[in-house]
C-alpha cells in the first residue's frame, strides 16, 4: 500500500468542516472544525450559520490536514468532496473549495455521496469491505439499510426511515429530558446508569401487519411521541422524571429495532457482514447489541471507532481512495452540490 494514491477528502454537508488524507486504507490526517456549539442554543443545525462557519474554517482546516499528514497539496493524487446529500449552502463551500484546489494544483476531483462515505470509512479501520455486505446507516439526517454489492459503483436501498432519522429521535428525546444538543451522546451517557427494561416503549414497524410493506423500513416518530407522553404524565402527576431509565428504555427500543432489521436483511440476502455507519453508530448500546445478536447468527459486525462514525473528512477520502482503486473516472469540474443526491449515486 506504500505506493497507493494519496487522496484528500473534504466534508462540509452539515456542521462539521472535515478534511482527511488517506493512502490506500491508511489514515494520515483527519482535521475537523465543528460549528456545533454555535447551533446548540437553537436546538438544531442552522443552515446559514453552518455555511458561514465552513467558509471561515475551510482553509485553516486544509492547512492543518496537510501539516498533520506531512504533505503538500502537490503530493495529493486526487481530491474527493461530498457532493450531497446535505445542506445546500454548506455543501457548496466544500464543492467550491475542492474545485479551487483541484484547478490550482491540477488534480482530478471526485464528487461523492456522503452516505456511501459513511460506509467506506470502515475500511480505514478494518481493511477492504467484503462484498456483498449489508450496511446500516444511522445519522442525524438518515436511517437506511443498504445492500452493498459494489461500493464503487452503486448500492441497493432495502429500506429507510418513513419519518424521523434515528439520530433525530435521539436529539428530540434528549431535548425532552433537558439534555444538551446534539443529544445522542448525552442520552447514551445517561442510559448507562438506567434500566433498559424500566419502560416498554414501542418498537416501530415491527408488528406483523407492518412487516409486509415495511420489512426493512424504520419509524421513530411514534417512539418519540410515546416518550413525550410518558414524561408529561410524570410531570403532571408531580413526580420526578427518572432521566436515566427513560434514556435507557428509549435507547433500547431504537437499538432493538435497528439491529433486528439489519440482521434480518443479512439473513434474507445470505450476507455475513454487517457494517454500521453514521453518527448513531457511535452509540455504545447499538455496538454491543449488534455484536451480541450477530455473533449468534455467525454474522460479522464492522463498526468504525466513534470518531470515524460522526461526520469527518477521512470518510470522504476513504471513499475517494476506493473509487480511484476501482478505476472509476473522476467527476467533471462543474460537478454539482446536490442537497438531494440519491443514495444510489456513489459518485457524480
Ligand atoms: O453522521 P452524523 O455526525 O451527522 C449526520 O450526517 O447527520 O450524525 C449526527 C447524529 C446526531 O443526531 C447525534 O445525536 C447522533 O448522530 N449521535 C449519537 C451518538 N453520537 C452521535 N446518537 C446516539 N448515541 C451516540 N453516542
Ligand atoms: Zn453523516
Amino acid at each position: 500500500m506504500a505506493d497507493a494514491p494519496l487522496i484528500l477528502g473534504i466534508e462540509t454537508s452539515c456542521d462539521e468542516t472535515g478534511i482527511g488524507i488517506v493512502r490506500g486504507h491508511t489514515l494520515l490526517a483527519d482535521a475537523l472544525a465543528s460549528s456545533v456549539a454555535e447551533h446548540a442554543r437553537f436546538g438544531g443545525v442552522v443552515p446559514e450559520v453552518a455555511s458561514r462557519a465552513h467558509l471561515e474554517a475551510i482553509v485553516p482546516t486544509m492547512d492543518r490536514a496537510l501539516a498533520e499528514a506531512g504533505v503538500t497539496i502537490a503530493d495529493i493524487d486526487a481530491i474527493a468532496v461530498t457532493s450531497g446529500p446535505g445542506l445546500a449552502g454548506a455543501l457548496l463551500v466544500g464543492v467550491a473549495a475542492a474545485k479551487g484546489y483541484a484547478l490550482a494544483a491540477e488534480k482530478p476531483v471526485y464528487g461523492v455521496n456522503h452516505l456511501a462515505a459513511h460506509v467506506a470509512v470502515d475500511t480505514l479501520e478494518h481493511g477492504p469491505l467484503p462484498e456483498p455486505a449489508i450496511a446500516l446507516l444511522v445519522s442525524g439526517g438518515h436511517s437506511s439499510l443498504l445492500l452493498v454489492d459494489d461500493l464503487a459503483r452503486g448500492v441497493t436501498p432495502l429500506g429507510a426511515t418513513i419519518d424521523d432519522a434515528a439520530g433525530e429521535a435521539f436529539d428530540k428525546v434528549a431535548r425532552l429530558l433537558g439534555l444538551p444538543f446534539p443529544g445522542g451522546p448525552y442520552v447514551d451517557r445517561e442510559a448507562a446508569a438506567g434500566d433498559p427494561a424500566a419502560i416498554g416503549f414501542p418498537r416501530g414497524l415491527t408488528a406483523a401487519k407492518d412487516l409486509a410493506a415495511h420489512r426493512y423500513d424504520f419509524s421513530f416518530s411514534g417512539l418519540k411521541t410515546a416518550v413525550a407522553r410518558w414524561v408529561e404524565a410524570r410531570q403532571r402527576a408531580g413526580e420526578p422524571v427518572p432521566v436515566a431509565d427513560v434514556a435507557a428504555s428509549f435507547q433500547e427500543a431504537v437499538c432493538d429495532v435497528l439491529t433486528a432489521k439489519a440482521l434480518a436483511a443479512c439473513q434474507a440476502h445470505g450476507v455475513d457482514t454487517l457494517v454500521i455507519g453514521g453518527g448513531v453508530a457511535a452509540n455504545s448500546r447499538l455496538r454491543v447489541l449488534a455484536e451480541q445478536r450477530a455473533a449468534k447468527l455467525g454474522i460479522r459486525v464492522r463498526v468504525p471507532r466513534p470518531k470515524l462514525c460522526t461526520d469527518n473528512g477521512a470518510m470522504v477520502a476513504a471513499l475517494g481512495s476506493h473509487l480511484v482503486a476501482a478505476g472509476v473516472a473522476p467527476s467533471r469540474l462543474d460537478l454539482p452540490a446536490d442537497s438531494a443526491l440519491p443514495l444510489t449515486t456513489v459518485s457524480v
